[in-house]
């Protein structure tokens, strides 16, 4: 009895467990983790740390801490690179089998990917007010000087169209260079203040497929001219949302930019809507140059481009107006292939009918 009362509770931890004896062999492991790590039933028992963490190089030393040196970790993280280049964070404790003679080896592993993904998007949010609190006092401050520094030059502007000398058409050109590096300096003070406000929403009930809609009619005409083929997959019964639908469409349209960005002349870029559980979502899918692994992870932090005109806040400020909604955003990409956006927003009443 007892034992079929501690095999269900090993079960339903939620953790997964892998018991070593003192030859290093397993004696007992739970399901969990034989899904967790992709084992084979079959073939798991009595196997060897390292015949089972040959892929998996931070556990297997943990583990051989544990069994050869005696030294015992307690919640101690690690990461895993996925073949598919995903990453996957792990929490791993372990003690003794037999705590006596300190001999064999209990591991309790627990998948903490979603977790961490949660503390890192809130981090870059938390970062990202921040930074547009600080942005907002230096572009504040920085426009007034900059606004009496133009009045100044466009004056001496009009002084120097009175002289009639021959340095005239040189102080000109100089003057015109000066004007040319202010306008410049006023662009990146207005882009600064456009990032830096976190603009109060005004929700409404609303459709995710009008803004679709709308950002795709936006860009047909350069999609005409680059022969870029958009295809809407619009779901019929898609529920309503609760939205500011100027900030959604201008999410919607940093992504869809960016995949007109991604694709030369020709490719494909698809909208998909559907209902999916609590949430709707909305797919958008190019055939554009895709991004290298390594960077994916990169591509929300403000300030990460790799274009030469780039600012690097068009995906950032996506993410934060999903955030705003209550929504998230996931990103996939095959280089050389393409690459997806998913953005999941949640329906407002979707409980309420669920009840019902
Ligand atoms: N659909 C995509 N295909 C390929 N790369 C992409 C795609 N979307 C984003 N990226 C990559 O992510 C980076 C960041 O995108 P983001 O929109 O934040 O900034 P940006 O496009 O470089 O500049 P900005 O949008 O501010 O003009 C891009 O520079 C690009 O390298
Ligand atoms: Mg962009």
């Amino acid at each position: 009895m007892d034992t079929d009362y501690s095999a269900s509770i090993l079960e339903g931890l939620g953790e997964g467990i892998v018991a070593f004896d003192k030859t290093h062999r397993v004696v007992m492991v739970n399901g969990h983790l034989i899904t967790l790590m992709g084992w084979d039933e079959q073939t798991v028992y009595g196997a060897l740390p390292e015949q089972l963490f040959a892929q998996r190089p931070e556990l297997l030393r943990t583990l051989n801490q544990g069994l050869k040196k005696k030294e015992l970790a307690s919640d101690t993280d690690l990461v895993h690179h996925n073949a598919d280049g995903g990453l996957q964070h792990l929490r791993v404790s372990t003690s003794f089998l037999d705590a006596e003679t300190r001999t064999g080896l209990v591991l309790v592993v627990r998948d903490v990917s979603q977790m961490k993904r949660m503390e890192w998007e809130i981090f870059q949010i938390e970062k990202m007010t921040a930074l547009g609190r600080l942005a907002a006092s230096v572009a504040h401050e920085v426009r007034n000087p900059l606004g009496a520094i133009d009045i100044q030059l466009q004056l001496l502007a009009e002084d120097l169209g009175t002289l009639t000398n021959t340095a005239k058409a040189r102080l000109l050109g100089r003057l015109n260079i000066a004007q040319t590096e202010m306008k410049r300096l006023d662009r990146i003070v207005h882009n600064f203040l456009r990032f830096s406000r976190t603009p109060k929403l005004h929700l409404r009930d609303m459709s995710l497929n009008d803004i679709v809609r709308h950002v795709f009619e936006l860009v047909s005409p350069e999609a005409r001219e680059r022969e870029i083929a958009l295809r809407l997959e619009l779901s019929e019964n898609l529920p309503v949302i609760n939205g500011d639908e100027d900030q959604l469409g201008q999410a919607v349209l940093n992504i869809v930019v960016n995949a007109f960005q991604s694709m030369g002349d020709g490719g494909d870029l698809i909208a998909r809507t559907q209902p999916e559980a609590a949430q709707v979502c909305l797919t958008l899918m190019d055939t554009g140059c895709g991004i290298p692994e390594g960077e994916v992870d990169r591509i929300f932090e403000f300030y990460f481009t790799t274009k030469d005109e780039g600012t690097g806040l068009g995906l950032s400020i996506a993410q934060r107006i999903i955030y705003q909604h209550g929504g998230h955003i996931d990103v996939e990409s095959s280089p050389g292939q393409g690459t997806t956006f998913w953005i999941y927003l949640p329906v407002p009443d979707a409980q309420t009918e669920e009840r019902v």
